[in-house]
């Protein structure tokens, strides 16, 4: 990722090579992407995946959940999470790393797979490492 994204520090082009490199190299994932915070809300950025829903509130669904805790979301069963927001039918698990940079809520970083419980520790860990390469690369 750091080879990747040495170089280069738009936003938008390092984020859009950020979603296609994990996308296409992590096995069992249907959709990787970006919600980016817009006065107040989430919306789409860039991914990797079938079409999503645009705007996500802050609070509502795995992403808006991220972002209000400012935390990583770990979820084994997205159909028992509370105000989960189907947009893939086929995800069954998710992550949600939340992109925090000198204490801005910038947005969030979706991982959804069609296999339950498919993320763990040592996906949040490795993938909050990479946010911070990401977040370091680019200008916002
Ligand atoms: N499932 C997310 C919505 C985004 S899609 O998974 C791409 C949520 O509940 O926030």
């Amino acid at each position: 990722m750091r080879g990747l994204l040495a170089g280069e520090c738009d936003f938008i082009a390092n984020a859009a090579n950020f979603c296609s490199l994990l996308y296409h190299s992590l096995p069992d994932v249907n959709w990787v992407g970006f919600y980016l915070q817009r006065d107040g809300e989430l919306v789409l950025g860039p991914f990797q995946g079938k079409p999503a829903c645009i705007r996500i509130a802050i609070g509502k669904g795995v992403c808006g959940t991220a972002a209000e805790r400012r935390q990583t979301v770990l979820v084994d069963n997205v159909h028992e999470f509370p105000g989960h927001i189907a947009c893939d039918s086929a995800s069954n698990s998710e992550i949600v790393v939340p992109l925090v940079k000198q204490d801005q809520l910038i947005g969030v970083l979706d991982l959804d797979s069609p296999t339950f419980a498919r993320f763990d520790e040592e996906d949040a860990a490795g993938l909050n490492e990479l946010v911070v390469i990401f977040l370091e690369s680019s200008e916002i």
